[in-house]
């Protein structure tokens, strides 16, 4: 394709009169069947593409130019809605052993060795949504989204039969119910059947067929096909009037939504695992696709002692069916190398089908799990799909092996700059010294430092930080802030004299409104929060989480960067979730001359915001230092540190001159012992109950 800047007046026309229909079939396509034919990004480019044409012969702009059309961006589909509560997902097992695992958490978590109550409820394999009810109305629905946001597919849900439009009496004034929307097998297959005849696109299975129908933006659409639901948790509610699940799958019944007659309370690992059984034996006569069994605590009241980790709760968990296999061959083992020097070796395959996805790679983890598989280029391989996660190699079939093949040697250099790849004694992971140098590592640091946790940077995607990376124009994650000054003159001037700029915009598949847009997307983020600088910044070990309690304990960047530099740790070994090596990491990282000099520079461009503690700060036990020893009776160790931690108190796994105050509870030890030897305060349990209710 030629450079739209050498595009003559005459192609300049052509190409625009092609691209708006290019573009429109495209949308009509997207919008109307559902089955998009381009990809976002194929799509993207000709839109850019379009737009920079335009740019040049602003007098060739078209009536229908797709410039013009209001809301043909595709991103912008569905007005959006936030949820009131977050819509989780669930953490996943695969065996009954792990069922067991998790049961006994929650026993572990609650103290208490008496049976739970489960309920145990097929794991529909759908979409979900939130329906919002004032005053028994529905007032509006929601996908799911990315779990904090969902669009907003009021109209479309109203279409669906099965889904009350008004509640009875004495329903909450505020209600949320949430569900699962899907597509019955035969309705599905039904509907693949009319696609084919009239030549339309058919969908990959019943999941797909639902949300395609789901989130369209014609509820007129919606409406013609065929979806169900059911009905299996809440989201805001006004007055809750229930206090098992049991009894909200009455109450739901009650009101006229469809609740799943399978949907059985558990309440021994016997009972479990036979439900589990059944379940996977009638599955397939089953009118709709499941993918497991979902368990959840029976008792609200549990629930909400039990509570949640960062994106799942601790009273709920997916069962899922064994993962599916297939067999294939493996033509290649490439070594990937990643931000921290990590080689990680990777199966290229004949592409093959597992459970309804092509795959053709797979991780091989390191290299002790390819010596102890004997993995082998050319070999068949069991490949395995589970859950969203990379495919992997089970095992290769030895009876299938070709007579020449030969173990797989490891590389002991960085395939990619050469450098020695060192493995450490106790490491099962190989890495290569190379360090900034390698260009591997460069790029994947600066993919690292523009995701979506870290400096969120829409506009520098893999491909773009490569293709920068390689053309010189961002080797380190300082250089993202000087390419708007570095980018030359106005970037519609194109043929400006001895202008040794970027121009960004000349580039393939670039426009002045794309950099545009680029630049402003930089801009954004000239000031950051400390726990997003500090996980942008790569250090080893260090994940957002990490970063998190980092910001939390320091407060600023310069004191955390001061106490680092001096190697002054106390403070740092004494955080709950930082150990002893990872300490030593970030101590390292931050006595790093390169990674001084990454640091300085960055900050030249960035501010970097101090961070502000939103727990409570008028407790008595705000600020202090708290350690557990021994065995509480009233609740268990996680539990009071909840507690502890919604006061705003800091919990510290050993006793250090920092510690405040030091809660002892039965059978105490080395603790206990040194708190005493350091004059630290001690309380019991009730006194330390009393503490957080003041
Ligand atoms: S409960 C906090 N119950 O599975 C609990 N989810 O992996 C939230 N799903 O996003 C979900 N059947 O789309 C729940 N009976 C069921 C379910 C179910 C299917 C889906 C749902 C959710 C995903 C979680």
């Amino acid at each position: 394709m030629k450079n739209v800047q050498d595009l003559s007046r005459e192609e300049a026309a052509a190409e625009l009169a092609a691209l708006a229909q290019k573009i429109a079939a495209a949308d009509n396509a997207y919008y109307q069947n559902d089955a998009p034919d381009l990809t976002d990004a194929e799509y993207d480019a000709l839109k850019h593409r379009n737009a920079a044409i335009e740019q040049l012969f602003p007098d060739l702009v078209r009536v229908d130019s797709p410039s013009k059309r209001v809301g043909a961006a595709v991103q912008s589909k569905f007005s959006k809605i936030e949820h009131r509560f977050p819509m989780l997902s669930l953490g996943d097992v695969f065996s009954i052993a792990e069922v067991e695992d998790f049961v006994q958490s929650v026993k572990r978590f609650l103290n208490t060795a008496e049976n739970i109550a489960f309920m145990a409820e097929p794991k529909i394999d759908g979409l979900s949504f939130a329906a919002r009810y004032e005053n028994g109305v529905f007032v509006s629905g929601a996908t799911r989204g990315d779990g904090v946001v969902g669009e907003d597919i009021t109209e479309n849900l109203k279409t669906l039969k099965q889904l009350p439009l008004m509640l009875p009496q004495g329903v909450p004034s505020v209600l949320e119910v949430r569900g699962e929307v899907y597509m019955a097998k035969r309705d599905f297959l039904a509907l693949n059947e009319r696609h084919a005849a009239e030549k339309k696109k058919l969908f990959a299975n019943p999941r797909n067929a639902a949300a395609g129908s789901l989130r369209q933006l014609n509820p007129r659409i919606t409406a013609e096909r065929k979806l169900s639901l059911w009905a299996y948790t809440w989201g805001e509610v006004s007055e809750r009037q229930w206090t098992t699940q049991a009894e909200f799958f009455d109450e739901l019944e009650a009101w006229g939504f469809p609740v799943n007659p399978l949907n059985k309370v558990c309440t021994t690992l016997t009972e479990i695992e036979d439900n589990f059984k059944h379940i996977t034996e009638i599955r397939a006569e089953l009118p709709y696709d499941i993918d497991g069994v979902v368990y959840k605590v029976n008792s609200i009241e549990l629930q909400n002692r039990l509570g949640f980790l960062t994106r799942t709760p601790r009273w709920a968990i997916a069962h899922k069916f064994p993962a599916e296999q297939a067999l294939t061959r493996i033509n290649a083992i490439r070594i990937q190398v990643g931000r921290t020097g990590a080689l990680t070796p990777v199966a290229d395959l004949e592409p093959v089908n597992v459970g309804g996805v092509l795959v053709s790679h797979a991780t091989l983890h390191n290299e002790d799990e390819i010596k102890r598989k004997d993995i082998r280029v050319g070999d068949m391989a069991v490949v395995q799909r589970a859950g969203d996660v990379i495919p992997q190699v089970v095992e290769v079939r030895l009876d299938k092996r070709p007579a020449d093949s030969v173990p797989f040697e490891f590389p002991t250099t960085c395939p990619e700059c050469g450098a020695h790849a060192i493995r450490e004694e106790d490491e099962a992971i190989r890495r290569c010294t190379g360090g900034l140098t390698c260009p591997a590592q460069a790029k994947e640091r600066l993919k690292h430092f523009v995701s979506k946790e870290a400096f969120d940077i829409v506009g520098l995607g893999d491909k773009v930080i490569e293709q920068f990376y390689d053309d010189g124009i961002i080797k380190h994650p300082a250089d993202i802030f000087t390419i708007e000054e570095r980018n030359g003159g106005a970037s519609d001037d194109l043929f400006a004299f001895g202008d040794d700029g970027l121009h960004l915009e000349r580039r393939n598949g670039w426009g002045k409104l794309s950099v545009d847009n680029l630049f402003k997307a930089i801009n954004a983020r000239r000031t950051i929060s400390l726990p997003r600088f500090i996980y942008a910044l790569g250090i080893p070990q260090v994940g957002s989480a990490t970063a998190l309690l980092l910001a939390q304990n320091y407060g600023s960047f310069d004191a955390l960067q001061a106490d680092m530099t001096a190697r002054e740790t106390a403070k740092l070994v004494a955080i709950d979730g930082i150990g002893g090596e990872m300490g030593n990491d970030i101590v390292e990282f931050f006595n790093e001359q390169h990674n001084i000099n990454e640091i300085n520079k960055l900050r030249q461009y960035v501010q970097v915001e101090n961070y502000v503690d939103e727990r409570r700060t008028d407790s008595v036990l705000s600020a202090k230092t708290v350690v557990f020893t021994g065995t509480l009776e009233q609740m268990t160790r996680a539990e009071a540190k909840a507690l502890a931690q919604k006061c705003g108190a800091k919990v510290a796994g050993s006793v250090s001159a920092h510690t405040d105050y030091v809660v002892v509870g039965a059978d105490a030890g080395s603790k206990a012992k040194k708190a005493a030897e350091l004059g630290i305060r001690t309380l019991t349990e009730e006194e330390f109950i009393k503490m957080t209710t003041v």
